[in-house]
């Protein structure tokens, strides 16, 4: 069999089959092939920790099946068996005949509901479909969430379709075989990654995880930030270094270190290993944001724009101020980081943007601002059918965020120097702000201190140097150098110097010198 050959045909039907699909309908089912290159890389790194035994391959997400190319390309005198699932006839049908004489078993279904028969691998190499939660339908996610609770593994409602491959497969593994699994690298970080960290810790041995340096996407057309996951289906050994590598290649890495299982018990996030040793981050107590600030996501509006009106859109639409709120426009739009406001509060900004926020039913609003009612009445069978929408009575009601004075980007993308991912601002006007933004609300102990301007600058400014490192180590971090923060992430950066300034001296973690001054 001339192996290349036939990669050459498949990598034509990969790219037919691609072509003939829109980019929204792959998302849907998790289109995107692994690049035959990586393909092989993982399988040669992955065929290393079986040993000389025969394989018995498995790979429940096949696609056109790169990794079993691959895997013929590397040790294709050793295959005894190989199975496989594509649940998309659009390319299981041209697979199964472009594989027709190699003896692979492709079962054109879903794997997530494929009955458990009596073949088993001792590998598995994967690319799982990288769907999110929220393009999964309720029924979908429903019988997902039952399975995986019946092999004992209690997926939270936010994981994402490759968590569930990676928990079903492991009825198809023989003991001691060998996993490679290519994922998106954020389970390491959010909550719904901790069942899978579980199973990784608790369940099996965890031997190794690449992840990929954000800046360098594996994938032209999915902008993700992956990590290959090698593990053998094994007790765990609790005596048993994990290979955290990051950057560079599989083979290549930039940065690698061994890892007790202890400390991967006990860190939160492990997007943070192995950087987090190479930073010698500092663990020591000190004030964090979350002491001196209540941070919040803001608004999710449901449907910016409908409820995100310009001026313009006021003036048109006739609508009084009895129900807008003034708001900032997302961070692209706004040049300065200090917002001032007009007499009433408005951002002196070009762009002035104006949110519909009412509590009254539609039938008062209709009596008290009629351009408003009209206004709503247009979005009631398409906007309020919205999933946010639907969940709020009355549906166009929006989430309390009074204006505050501190803001905080929610995400943003580090430049070619590792700086400006997130920008504070300064808001000195009465905007409230959408989910682009962390609102830091000052807690009682600073309020008082924090109406010198005087203070409420010099708090700004040290906000503002928190180092980029800080922050972008307690948060997550996307495709493409896209890092966000969540408000419990931006709650735990350190902030020592804006601590000294409003609490005092002894907040100072002890043998750190710390001057500022107030002035400057
Ligand atoms: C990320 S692609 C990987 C394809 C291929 N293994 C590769 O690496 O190039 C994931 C594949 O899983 C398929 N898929 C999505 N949901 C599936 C399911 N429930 N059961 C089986 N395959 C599924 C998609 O159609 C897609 O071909």
């Amino acid at each position: 069999m001339d192996v290349r050959a036939i990669e050459r045909q498949r990598v034509e039907l990969q790219a037919n089959c691609d072509r003939q699909r829109s980019q929204a309908d792959r998302n849907k089912l998790g289109q995107f092939a692994t690049p035959f290159e990586l393909a092989r890389e993982i399988a040669a790194t992955t065929i290393s920790l079986v040993g000389g035994k025969s394989i018995r391959f498995l790979d429940p997400a096949f696609g056109t099946g790169a990794f079993f190319s691959a895997l013929l390309d590397v040790a294709g005198d050793r295959i005894e068996s190989a199975m496989a699932f594509e649940v998309d006839p659009h390319y299981g049908t041209p697979a199964l005949c472009l594989w027709n004489s190699t003896g692979l078993k492709l079962r054109v279904e879903d794997f997530t509901r494929a009955s458990v028969d009596q073949s088993h691998a001792n590998l598995v190499i994967c690319n799982p479909p990288y769907v999110r939660h929220h393009h999964l339908s309720v029924a979908k996610k429903a019988a997902l969430r039952r399975t995986s609770h019946a092999l004992g593994v209690k997926l939270n409602g936010l994981a994402g379709l490759y968590c569930y491959f990676m928990i079903f497969a492991h009825q198809w593994l023989e003991a001691d075989a060998v996993c490679a699994w290519l994922v998106p690298s954020e389970f390491m970080d959010v909550n719904y990654g901790e069942a899978i960290k579980h199973y990784l810790l608790n369940t099996v041995t965890l031997v190794r995880i690449h992840r990929f340096d954000p800046n360098e996407t594996q994938f032209s057309d999915a902008l993700v930030s992956s990590a290959v996951v090698w593990f053998k289906n094994q007790k765990p050994d609790p005596t048993a270094l994990v290979s955290m590598t990051f950057g560079g290649t599989v083979t290549g890495p930039r940065i690698s270190r061994d890892i007790t299982l202890t400390e991967m018990h006990s860190e939160a996030k492990w997007t943070r290993l192995p950087e987090i040793l190479h930073h010698a981050r500092d663990r020591a107590p000190g004030v964090r944001l979350g002491d001196l600030f209540a941070i919040k996501r803001g608004i999710a509006t449901g449907n910016n724009q409908f409820f995100i009106l310009t001026e313009g859109q006021v003036t048109e639409l006739g609508l009084t101020q009895a129900f807008l709120k003034p708001i900032l426009p997302s961070p692209r739009y706004l040049k300065q980081d200090e917002i001032e406001g007009d007499k009433d509060g408005a951002p002196t900004l070009d762009r002035r943007l104006f949110l519909i926020d009412c509590a009254l039913s539609e039938s008062e609003v209709e009596k008290i601002d009629p351009g408003l009612g009209r206004y709503l009445k247009s979005g009631r069978h398409t906007v309020a059918q919205g999933y946010l929408c639907k969940s709020r009575s009355p549906w166009y009601a929006q989430e309390r965020r009074p204006p505050a004075p501190f803001l905080c980007t929610y995400m943003g993308r580090t430049n070619e120097s590792g700086k400006n991912a997130f920008r504070f601002i300064l808001n000195r006007s009465k905007a409230t702000a959408a989910n682009v933004y962390l609102l830091l609300y000052p807690k009682p102990a600073i309020r008082a201190a924090l109406e010198d301007d005087r203070v409420l600058r010099r708090v700004f400014q040290l906000l503002k140097s928190i180092p980029v490192m800080d922050m972008s180590t307690e948060g997550r971090v996307y495709g493409g150098g896209l890092h966000k923060l969540e408000p419990g992430e931006l709650s735990n950066v350190r902030a020592d110097h804006v601590g000294n300034l409003l609490l005092g001296e002894n907040s100072r973690p002890r043998g750190e010198q710390m001057t500022f001054s107030l002035v400057g």
